[in-house]
């Protein structure tokens, strides 16, 4: 991972889960950060954990899931130094049907899951297409990215916009030093399923979580190789590979099998601190 030493790399959602543990693996390889995200607390937290492994480091508070707000972070994150890589993680879901969350809920999703990531991207590819030295965008999708599922209906969609949107982008960037990578992770071990209202899993969904540790270690290296697409885990390779062979009405029914029923009550709302 020597390449990330000295570069800044500006992470979306880096206040917990994946997010963070991809500022961490960074501030151990040397690249100086801009971290963002709603909950200050939390993210001064690790940033300065980072700051303490000698890079410098960041933090401005956005709430993405709001218009306006994503060029309003670009334009802070690169006053006073370019950004190198840009990692777009933040996201949400929630394991009810569509229909069943309030319809701002629902906008939110549409403006975090995709708005913010479409223009967050479109700053960095117009700045750095015509860079010189490397440099490296990621985007967090999800293996529901390669079905429908059923009580995840807008998530699964707006990542199999990501996916899409990603692959295509790596294609138009291979002629350039920049390039562009989109990770599906399955099941992995952070906060997003108590946020999402789910986790009544079956066995095999349990039995596939990864650490949020390991899914950001996975998903950095697969970025510095400039993979177009990286599914972490063998048994969501084996899964995303399945549906290719199945109908996708049986997709979508194991889907249901398999991430059981919504956990019951309202859904926690998050907010900045
Ligand atoms: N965990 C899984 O099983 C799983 C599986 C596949 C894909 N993913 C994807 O992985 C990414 C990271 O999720 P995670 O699992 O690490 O969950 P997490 O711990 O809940 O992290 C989500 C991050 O997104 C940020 N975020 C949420 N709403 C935001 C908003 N409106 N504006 C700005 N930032 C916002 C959160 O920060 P604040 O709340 O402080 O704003 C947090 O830092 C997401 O894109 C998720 O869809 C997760």
């Amino acid at each position: 991972m020597a390449e990330l030493r000295g570069k800044r790399a500006l992470v979306t959602g880096a206040s917990s889960g994946i997010g963070a543990a991809i500022a961490r693996i960074f501030a151990d390889e040397g690249a100086h950060l801009v971290l963002t995200a709603r909950r200050k607390d939390q993210l001064d937290a690790v940033a300065a954990e980072c700051r303490g492994k000698g890079v410098t480091v960041d933090v401005i508070v956005a709430d993405l899931g709001k218009a306006g707000e994503a060029a309003r972070l670009w334009a802070a994150a690169t006053a006073g130094a370019a950004v190198d890589i840009l990692v777009n993680n933040a996201g949400f879901g929630y394991f009810r049907p569509f229909g069943e969350v309030e319809a701002a809920r629902e906008a939110e999703l549409v403006q975090l899951n995709m708005t913010a990531l479409v223009e967050l991207s479109r700053a960095f590819v117009v700045t750095r297409k015509a860079a010189a030295g490397a440099s490296y965008l990621l985007n967090i999708a999800s293996i529901g990215a390669y079905q429908s599922v059923p009580n995840m209906a807008l998530y699964a969609a707006s990542k199999a916009f990501v996916r899409n949107f990603t692959e295509a982008l790596h294609d138009e960037l291979s002629a350039t030093h920049a390039s562009a990578t989109v990770v599906c992770p399955g099941g992995t071990k952070t906060e997003f399923h108590a946020q999402a209202g789910a986790g009544n899993y079956s066995w095999i969904a349990n039995a596939s979580m990864m650490s949020a540790e390991e899914c950001a270690r996975k998903s950095v290296r697969a970025m510095l190789k400039k993979k177009r697409s990286y599914i972490p885990g063998l048994i969501n390779k084996l899964s995303c590979f399945g549906v290719r062979l199945v109908p996708r009405w049986f997709a979508s029914w194991m889907a249901r099998r398999v991430l059981g029923k919504p956990r019951p009550g309202e859904l926690p709302q998050r907010s900045a601190a």
